[in-house]
């Protein structure tokens, strides 16, 4: 692996994370900001103590919504034993930590928090719920409906459920976990292919108008649905699977954002966790580990594909940054309106993410970077296979 500089990496990360945490990172030019933004945020004056390391970073836009260029997920679902919350992945933490860390993301200046009915299901939303009680106001919560969760046990009865007097039980729920009069992003998590769109997006609209969900979005739909559901309603955001790991939205998703204004939300900006040099070559993925189910992740196309990870560890340490800030900066550059929604578990894997707002790339450094990403190809899908079905579905016609 090539070594640009003599500085060893632990003390590398050290001097990153210090300046990080010392608000000295935010400061350089960023990737996720932009020269009008900057100086808008510049004119603001001096922020609070609180959200300092992040005030000179320019805000997004997804649609209508201004927040801070790196959100957090939050989908955790209760572990074995008292208040353990797990990830999809190998990390756990517990109920006090994860309110902790939820708590320290809006220090941090983080305004996007992104959760769902069906994580845990609603374990994740209370927790969230409970961790912005009187930070609320300062922040953008965005959540997710559409399958069919039994509103009693959280029994996961099937597949979707997007019929409108369904959609309103699950609101007035989720308003109640949330502890909050309003969702400001409500996603449909999958299209629901007994529903038409357009009853969809017409419930959001009332909605919207009870001051009830502010805006709304869809999460992994069909190109046509977008344009359908946009029609009746304005979309705020599309919330898919984007990374250097899985590039497929810039071939048509993209170019629809941009072309009906809508922003952009990668979910696993990270590729669960094998950008962030969490895997290797030989890793194995546990029991209750949903990569053990992915067949990218599988010991043949991980052999293959681990060629990505180095990449990335190999300008991480060229740009003195962490893998995680890399891939997450990367996305950044791909537009303007693209806001990533890393999840974890650690508060210092926190504090890296969010500083990954301040990492900028030179136009030769990213064409460089591009022209090498390009010429990796990545074996195997990226979900298993029912849950890949579920993407890209067109929602039934409206009779
Ligand atoms: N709309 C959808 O269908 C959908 C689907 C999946 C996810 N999502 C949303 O997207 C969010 C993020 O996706 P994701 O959690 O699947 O994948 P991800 O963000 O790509 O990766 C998360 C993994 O990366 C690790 N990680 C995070 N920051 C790190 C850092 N700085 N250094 C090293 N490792 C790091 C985490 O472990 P640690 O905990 O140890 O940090 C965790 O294992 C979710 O929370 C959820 O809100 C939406």
């Amino acid at each position: 692996m090539n070594r640009p500089s003599d500085i060893p990496d632990t003390q590398r990360r050290q001097m990153l994370l210090g300046a990080a945490v010392a608000g000295l990172a935010p400061l350089l030019l960023s990737a996720c900001g932009n020269a009008a933004g900057d100086r808008q945020a510049g004119s603001q004056g001096t922020a609070p103590a609180s959200t300092a390391s992040t005030a000179p970073v320019a805000r997004r836009r997804l649609g209508p919504i201004e927040v801070f260029p790196i959100g957090l997920g939050v989908q955790w679902n209760p572990g074995k034993g008292t208040d353990v919350a797990n990830d999809l992945y190998s990390s756990s933490t517990d109920r006090a930590a994860g309110i902790a860390l939820i708590r320290r993301a809006v220090d941090l200046g983080v305004t996007l928090f992104d959760t769902a009915e069906v994580y845990g299901p609603f374990f994740s939303e209370a927790l969230l719920g409970e961790a912005l009680q009187g930070v609320r106001d300062k922040v953008v919560v965005a959540t997710k409906f559409g399958f069919d969760v039994d509103p009693d046990t959280g029994e996961r009865r099937g597949s979707t459920n997007s019929r409108p007097e369904h959609i309103r039980k699950v609101v007035e729920a989720q308003l109640r976990r949330l502890r909050t009069d309003r969702i400001d992003l409500l996603y449909q998590h999958r299209v629901d292919p007994n529903v038409p769109i357009e009853d969809v997006a017409g419930t959001m609209k009332d909605l919207a108008a009870e001051g009830k969900v502010l805006h709304y979005g869809l999460s992994e739909p069909g190109l046509q649905t977008i344009r359908r559901a946009h029609a009746v309603h304005p979309v705020a955001a599309i919330q898919n699977e984007f990374s250097m790991l899985w590039r497929g939205p810039e071939t048509s998703v993209l170019p629809l954002c941009e072309e009906l204004g809508i922003g952009f939300v990668p979910w696993s900006p990270l590729g669960m966790g094998f950008l962030a040099g969490m895997v290797n070559a030989r890793t194995h993925f546990g029991e209750g580990d949903f990569r053990a189910a992915v067949p990218r992740f599988a010991s043949e196309a991980l052999a293959q594909n681990i060629v990505l990870a180095r990449l990335v560890q190999e300008w991480a340490l060229r740009k003195s940054v962490t893998p995680a800030q890399l891939a997450l900066a990367w996305l950044c550059t791909v537009k303007p309106w693209i806001v990533p929604i890393p999840g974890t578990t650690n508060i210092v894997h926190l504090q890296q993410n969010v500083a990954a707002a301040s990492v900028s790339f030179t136009d030769a450094e990213l064409a460089e970077l591009n022209a090498a990403l390009q010429a990796i190809h990545i074996e195997g899908e990226r979900l298993p296979p029912p849950v890949l079905n579920a993407t890209g579905v067109e929602a039934p016609a409206k009779r």
